[in-house]
């Protein structure tokens, strides 16, 4: 458990039994991790009822924080939330500004990182609707990203490939070739960071996370993803004994325009 986070979790929920007041002293609320407008945004999705309690860490990230959150109903839910100090710019606009779907004009941080959350929830909802193994986008405001919680009734969340390799890595991995093909095929989109990171063990399903930065198949960068994360899955698979290779995967996709 993050202390730090914990202390945040503690905040969010002390401004929600709190009378909304803007005075100097609500603006003062603030922590080491979460920024005003970010405390702010997790009020306001509490309010609106998608979020009761924040309750702790699953991951620190380089650019996210995923916290595990509680609904009203005792439901858990997966809360994503992209730092605005930290993110990497560069990488945004690139994946950005490539997608015909979003017409960026502004070069404004805040504003992309809103862009980006966007594009993940979007992209969520495309591959979710197409069958595809992900976990079901629930709502965004912001930098905040309210997704499916995957993983046990108990709250333990599903672990990823890298920290729990399959049991069966042949079956596993074949599971995943029929998930990677319906992500082209039916989501029509590229995955672009596709590795046993990105992929949770949700008793021996593979499960498909982190797509913000999944392009459509007309992004001129497109096809060059989707190389990519066939070489990484292929190397990745190898050294967990899979029999494979690229040509073998590459065909078996079949990427058409
Ligand atoms: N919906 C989810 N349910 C349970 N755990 C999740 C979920 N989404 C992400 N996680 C956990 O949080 C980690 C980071 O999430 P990810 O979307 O990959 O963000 P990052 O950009 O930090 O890599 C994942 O490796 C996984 O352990
Ligand atoms: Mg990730």
């Amino acid at each position: 458990m993050d202390s730090k986070i914990d202390k945040a979790d503690a905040k969010v929920q002390k401004i929600r039994e709190r009378k909304r007041r803007k005075s100097s002293e609500d603006r003062k609320v603030g922590s080491e991790i979460f920024d005003k407008i970010t405390l702010e945004t997790l009020y306001k999705l509490a309010n609106q009822d998608y979020l009761d309690v924040l309750n702790g860490a699953v991951s620190t990230g380089k650019e996210a924080n995923v916290l595990k959150g509680i609904t009203k109903n005792n439901n858990y839910v997966a809360v994503k939330i992209y730092r605005i100090a930290t993110s990497d710019f560069k990488k945004m606009d690139y994946y950005v500004h490539g997608d015909p779907r979003f017409n960026i004009k502004t070069k404004n941080k805040r504003q992309l990182i809103y862009a980006w959350v966007n594009k993940e929830f979007k992209n969520l909802k495309r591959l979710h609707n197409a069958g595809v193994n992900v976990p079901e986008p629930i709502v965004n405001s912001n930098n905040v990203l309210i997704i499916e919680f995957i993983g046990d009734t108990k709250g333990n969340p599903a672990p990823p490939v890298k920290n729990q390799p399959p049991k069966d890595s042949e079956e596993f991995f074949n599971k995943l070739l029929v998930q990677l093909k319906k992500f082209v095929h039916d989501g029509k989109l590229v995955h672009g960071d596709l590795s046993n990171y990105n992929i949770l063990n949700q008793n021996e399903e593979p499960l498909i996370i982190d797509v913000s930065q999944s392009v459509v198949l007309d992004n001129p960068i497109s096809h060059e993803l989707l190389q990519r994360d066939i070489k990484t899955l292929v190397n990745e698979y190898k050294k967990l004994g899979v029999k494979t290779s690229y040509e073998e995967v590459y065909k078996y996709v079949d990427f058409k325009l």
